[in-house]
């Protein structure tokens, strides 16, 4: 499993703590987030991150920003990409097993170090559940499909 991790300015900390993370459960990640110092805008961090992900290149995208929700919605413009912000370990269970999300979301200012990592591990370690939840996901490619050219 390959994982894309990007950050803003406001979530340098936080990304750096679940790099370590995903270093100590063995994961194999790359970070295409913000350093100490800079400053860098959550689109683009979102870009960086969700053309991987919807290109293949990477399973799973991880994405912080100050509420995590700025990076969110920029994800969501990425065809292909369901990006789920998060803030508790159900909803980043459950949006694998139900909505296939392929990028998890969450505030460095909203929730701690410790959290922040067991969201990340509900994320990774859960599937999708597909049946019925499969035709919904087709639902959401194909809002893309009618609405995403303007
Ligand atoms: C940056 O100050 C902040 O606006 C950003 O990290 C994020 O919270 C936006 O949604």
């Amino acid at each position: 499993m390959k994982i894309a991790i990007g950050n803003d300015h406001a979530a340098v900390e936080l990304k750096k703590d679940i790099c370590a993370y995903l270093e100590e459960k063995g994961y194999e990640y790359k970070d295409f987030g913000c350093g100490d110092g800079e400053k860098c805008d959550y689109p683009d961090a979102a870009e960086k991150v969700g053309k991987r992900v919807a290109a293949g290149e990477y399973d799973f995208g991880i994405l912080i920003c100050g509420t995590g929700v700025g990076i969110s919605i920029a994800a969501n413009k990425i065809k292909g990409i369901r990006a789920a912000c998060c803030s508790d370990s159900y909803s980043a269970k459950f949006t694998r097993l139900h909505n296939d999300a392929n990028v998890l979301c969450f505030g460095a200012r909203v929730v701690g170090a410790g959290l922040a990592r067991e969201l990340v591990e509900a994320f990774l370690t859960t599937g999708f559940e597909g049946g019925r939840h499969s035709r919904r996901v087709d639902l959401i490619t194909a809002l893309e499909e009618r609405f995403g050219e303007k």
